[in-house]
């Protein structure tokens, strides 16, 4: 707790307001930073304890401030275990955020389409998730201050707010897309027989971040929203090879209406 105190009365001592929804921004897409107002960008590297991300394409700062009116915390860029930190690492901020105050995290990816009625370029939100391959975030002596040690998990993305978000997704994208989102450590995308296996077990995309910050998420009963974006069909359903400037190309040919969709959403929730 001293640790996570020491953050907080860091970022206290920076801020004016407390932030109601917290939204980190996957590979591509974090032009949204750039709709925030009354901004106060705090470089992660400024703040103690916080991890510093490595990924390119990724910047590295907590943006405060006002999005269509709402007060909110953006992280532009996350952890991810594939960059080795452990996974407590990597979900350090979500903690931070239930501590600050936040009612609500926003977790947004770029990942591979498996259903294959996707197509690059369409935006999923998340109903459930898989994670069938990863070590579980909440190993270990149970943090009590957050929550409790088992913890139910039929309820992760907020039943109420993916309804508040269809009728959003579908006036701006003409579409709106639910599916399954299957974790996979990474860095290595997926071979073909995994993304077979992916298939046949209820995944409808996937990728490698979101799910152990949803995971801290609901330990410490916050709302939760996952929105993907589907930058690529998964390895084997197109003849084409993945790589990570394709993936950052499409999220940043879907970013405005992405951009729509959570400030349109940002304001029901
Ligand atoms: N697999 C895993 N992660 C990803 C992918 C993918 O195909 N695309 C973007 N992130």
């Amino acid at each position: 707790m001293e640790k996570f105190l020491e953050t907080i009365n860091y970022l206290k001592s920076k801020i004016t307001s407390k932030p109601k929804i917290a939204i980190i921004l996957g590979s591509g897409l974090g032009s949204l930073s750039e709709e925030i107002k009354e901004k106060i960008v705090i470089p992660y590297k400024d703040i103690p304890n916080f991890p510093i991300s490595t990924v390119e394409g990724h910047k590295g700062e907590l943006i405060f401030g006002n999005l269509n009116g709402v007060s909110v915390v953006a992280m532009n860029g996350r952890f991810h275990y594939y960059e080795g930190y452990d996974l407590k690492e990597t979900t350090y901020p979500i903690r931070i955020f239930k501590l600050l105050g936040v009612e609500t995290v926003i977790l947004t990816n770029a990942a591979g389409g498996i259903n294959l009625n996707f197509e690059k370029g369409d935006l999923m939100i998340i109903e459930d998730h898989l994670s069938f391959f990863a070590e579980s975030v909440l190993r270990g002596p149970n943090l009590a201050e957050f929550g409790e040690r088992f913890i139910d998990m039929s309820n992760v993305y907020t039943k109420e707010y993916i309804e508040i978000l269809k009728p959003i997704m579908k006036k701006i994208t003409g579409k709106a897309l639910t599916g399954v989102y299957a974790y996979m450590k990474g860095p290595t995308y997926e071979t073909k027989a995994e993304i077979k296996a992916l298939r046949t077990l209820g995944a409808d995309a996937v990728g490698m971040s979101t799910v152990p910050e949803a995971i801290v998420a609901r330990h410490s009963n916050l709302k939760c929203i996952g929105i993907t974006c589907i930058t690529n069909m998964a390895a084997g359903i197109k003849d084409e090879i993945l790589t990570h400037e394709d993936v950052k190309k499409t999220a940043s040919k879907v970013e405005e209406n992405f951009k729509k969709v959570i400030k349109e959403l940002v304001t029901k929730i």
